[in-house]
């Protein structure tokens, strides 16, 4: 075997096994040009052809061509391979995140509204909690100190589940803070946004089904004055940093003060009102607290509620409640 020929195969391989170890394309490029490019050692290779005696020459240049096809595929899949590492992300990618984009459709008014007041509670360190819509009469009455022979009761004429004298579809969320109160010790601070139901017919402003948002806050020396700075935190982050409310004396069996919240902002006034009446709430009764478990001597706290529709509907000049239920896509797409 003539010199020439012997060093062929080790040569091949030689490169094969320096392509395939290229940590990238850079470097492959410079692998390349030291083997099959111009200056290359297959090009010197090929160029010693004429120091062979004439009749080895085909049969030889054959070879030094057939390693050089060889190498091309070698290089070819190096460089298809070092492409996509490139291109591949560097941080490992998290499936499960949401996508940046919704691809269809858009969460309901309601459901943004919602997000913005559980955004603003979270703020300031509320936890959302959740509970049946279909109720007992323990939970939405009793607990809260609306016995059956209660004149309070009588206004909430509700929606009580067929061949049952006990449950019924909650009318409030209020509900809530027994359900929470009884599986957990003092202090709690939660929201809690959920569907209620009354026995109202539908008209402008009300559905005999809508939305509310309970809030609760128990813990040592909680006072009217928290309840005043919580409440009015969150409507100027949901209305508007020119929203001012006031407090009105009212009655809620389950608090002891209780008021009603009235706010007023540019939004009311453009409306040719001064104040709108927006939320129950009141300092957490005793009896309440008794009822639970937790000693009132030792815990306070205050408690409110209001509809998720009517913030809605305040907050983008909506005038009949009824559009929210309505899914016309034409009013639905203006959110
Ligand atoms: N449950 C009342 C309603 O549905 C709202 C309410 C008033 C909730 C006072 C409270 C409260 O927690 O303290 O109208």
């Amino acid at each position: 075997m003539s010199d020439l020929l012997s060093q062929i195969e080790p040569l091949k391989q030689e490169a094969q096994s320096a392509m395939a170890g290229a940590a990238d394309l850079p470097s492959l490029d410079q692998i390349k040009g030291r083997y099959v490019g111009p200056q290359g050692q297959f090009t010197a290779l090929m160029k010693q052809l004429g120091t062979l005696p004439k009749e080895e020459r085909p049969s030889t240049g054959k070879l030094i061509n057939a390693a050089k096809v060889e190498l091309e595929t070698t290089l070819n899949s190096r460089r298809e391979e070092l492409e996509l590492a490139a291109a591949a992300p560097k941080e490992p990618i998290d499936w499960t995140a949401p996508g940046r984009q919704r691809a269809l459709g858009r969460l309901h008014p309601l459901t943004q509204i919602t997000d913005d007041i559980v955004r603003a509670f979270r703020k300031i360190g509320f936890a959302v909690a959740d509970g049946p819509e279909i109720e007992d009469d323990y939970h939405c009455f009793d607990a809260l100190n609306t016995p059956a022979d209660h004149p309070a009761r009588d206004s909430q004429d509700t929606f009580y589940v067929e061949s049952s004298d006990t449950r019924l579809l909650r009318t409030h969320t209020s509900s809530v803070q027994i359900r929470v109160m009884k599986s957990q010790p003092p202090p709690v601070r939660i929201i809690v946004p959920g569907r209620v139901f009354r026995r109202d017919s539908a008209d402008a402003t009300h559905n005999p089904t809508f939305h509310q948002i309970e809030g609760l806050y128990v813990d040592k020396n909680v006072t009217m004055g928290d309840l005043k700075g919580t409440v009015e935190f969150v409507f100027r982050e949901l209305m508007g940093k020119d929203t001012k409310i006031r407090f009105r004396p009212h009655y809620f069996s389950y608090t002891e003060p209780s008021m009603e919240i009235d706010f007023t902002n540019s939004l009311v006034k453009k409306l040719g009102k001064d104040w709108l009446e927006i939320a129950g709430c009141g300092m957490v009764h005793p009896q309440v607290f008794e009822n639970v478990g937790y000693d009132p001597e030792v815990w306070s706290g205050w408690a409110f509620g209001f509809g998720i529709e009517r913030i809605a509907m305040i907050k983008y000049g909506i005038n009949d409640i009824r559009l929210f239920y309505e899914n016309d896509v034409r009013f639905l797409n203006q959110f």
